[in-house]
């Protein structure tokens, strides 16, 4: 039994779930912004001292100087995220909440690339159950809200995390409340009714969504799971990083290409690469991390260009990319972080270009990617034109979603 148990003060954790025996290697919540510790034994949203987003800090230490876990001992388990599970928050002997999360594969883009003249991946996370990377987040954070006790769950969405909440929760057996702006795609909303949320549409944006919810959580009893405002959602997205990291053979690329909206994918990846870098399965080399934002909603690529620490509100966000319309963002300092540390930039797409795109890629590579996804293609081909990707680089472009949740954005 190489599982640590948890050293918790008994009264932070019910007695019914005290009695289960935890077996853990996350130590505690830590403040991004000031550093204070958070018990992670309850629900936890953002930091009690200054309102930013708590990470789950491991004992890499202890997981290091485990004999039987090696990076060749993950080859033979099964695909799911959980695979990563003594890096992920949730205790051995709690079930996770899982509908066969993460695993997708890593393709190679040999046209595109070949045009570009790079070495190009797609990661592609349209093979997810609810057919985007946000069920890797959610299969984290439902996990954990049920192993803690919430009993009704509320997020605000563009789309696809709502799709993602909605049956997560159904397979916890939790009440979902989704809150989407009025002209969310179509079978985004669909999904989650038909999965058993109960659905509220909002004359706004996300961060109208998010606004209400604050208001309402505390009398209705909902646990907030919004981007960033509770701290495991980044927990299962960041296995992105580790499945790249295995995939690639534990080198990480030249450049990642991320379409960034609240921007947890990015946020969490750069996390698993320090994890993986204390774990030793990798070393001190980073990707230039790039986000990819829609012209119409661009907060982080503006402050990037100016200098700032943190992105002022983006006034009148409008694209058709969904997942990319929000306007600010609660981990837009993070994000900024990353992009000036590993020395990579932040670029805006046409939607437009972004619709062609799709089938550009559709026609080229086989794959029906979401307008998010081919806003990295264009932006690929913008960073070459612009040379800050050089020829013979290798590139990771991540395909969020599927074309299938935005059949409205196309002619037939
Ligand atoms: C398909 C798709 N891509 C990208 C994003 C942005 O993700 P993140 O919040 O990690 O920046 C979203 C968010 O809704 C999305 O649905
Ligand atoms: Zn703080």
């Amino acid at each position: 039994m190489y599982w640590q148990r948890a050293r918790r003060s008994r009264s932070t954790f019910s007695s019914r779930a005290y009695a289960l025996h935890y077996f853990v290697f996350l130590s505690y919540l830590a403040c991004t912004a000031c550093g204070k510790r958070h018990e992670w034994g309850r629900l936890q949203n953002l930091c009690t001292a200054c309102s930013k987003p708590l990470f789950a800090i491991y004992d890499l230490e202890a997981v290091r100087k485990l004999d039987c876990l090696k990076q060749s001992s993950f080859e033979a388990r099964d695909t799911s995220l959980w695979r990563w599970r003594e890096l992920l928050p949730l205790p051995k002997g709690a079930e996770p909440i899982s509908l066969g999360e993460g695993g997708t594969p890593l393709l190679r883009a040999e046209k595109f690339g070949a045009e570009m003249e790079v070495d190009l991946w797609i990661k592609d996370e349209s093979l997810n159950p609810t057919q985007s990377f946000k069920a890797r987040g959610m299969s984290v954070a439902v996990s954990m809200a049920k192993f803690l006790g919430a009993k009704k769950l509320a997020v605000p969405s563009a789309g696809n995390a709502g799709g993602a909440m909605a049956a997560y929760s159904a397979r916890a057996g939790l009440e979902a409340h989704i809150f989407m702006p009025r002209d969310t795609p179509r079978a985004n909303v669909v999904e989650c009714r038909e999965v058993g949320a109960h659905v509220t549409l909002i004359d706004g944006l996300i961060t109208d969504c998010g606004a209400e919810i604050a208001r309402r959580k505390e009398k209705e009893g909902w646990f907030d799971l919004s981007t960033l405002k509770e701290p495991y959602r980044i927990e299962g997205k960041k296995t992105l990083g580790y499945e790249v990291a295995e995939q690639l053979d534990w080198r990480l690329p030249d450049v990642i290409l991320y379409p960034t909206g609240g921007g947890t994918g990015l946020i969490g990846m750069w996390k698993a690469f320090s994890e993986m870098e204390k774990l030793g399965w990798i070393d001190n080399r980073r990707p230039r991390m790039f986000s990819v934002q829609a012209k119409g909603c661009a907060p982080i690529v503006r402050a990037f260009d100016s200098g700032e620490k943190f992105a002022p509100e983006f006034p009148d966000a409008h694209t058709i990319a969904s997942g990319l319309r929000v306007p600010k963002a609660i981990g837009d300092f993070l994000m900024l972080n990353i992009l000036r540390e590993s020395k990579g930039g932040a670029i805006a797409v046409d939607d437009d270009e972004m619709i062609r795109a799709v089938r550009e890629v559709g026609s080229e590579e086989g794959l029906f990617v979401a307008p998010e996804g081919a806003a990295c293609f264009i932006a690929l081909k913008e960073l070459r034109g612009a040379g800050k990707i050089d020829s013979g680089e290798q590139i990771v472009i991540f395909n969020t979603g599927s074309g299938i949740k935005y059949l409205d954005c196309f002619e037939t």
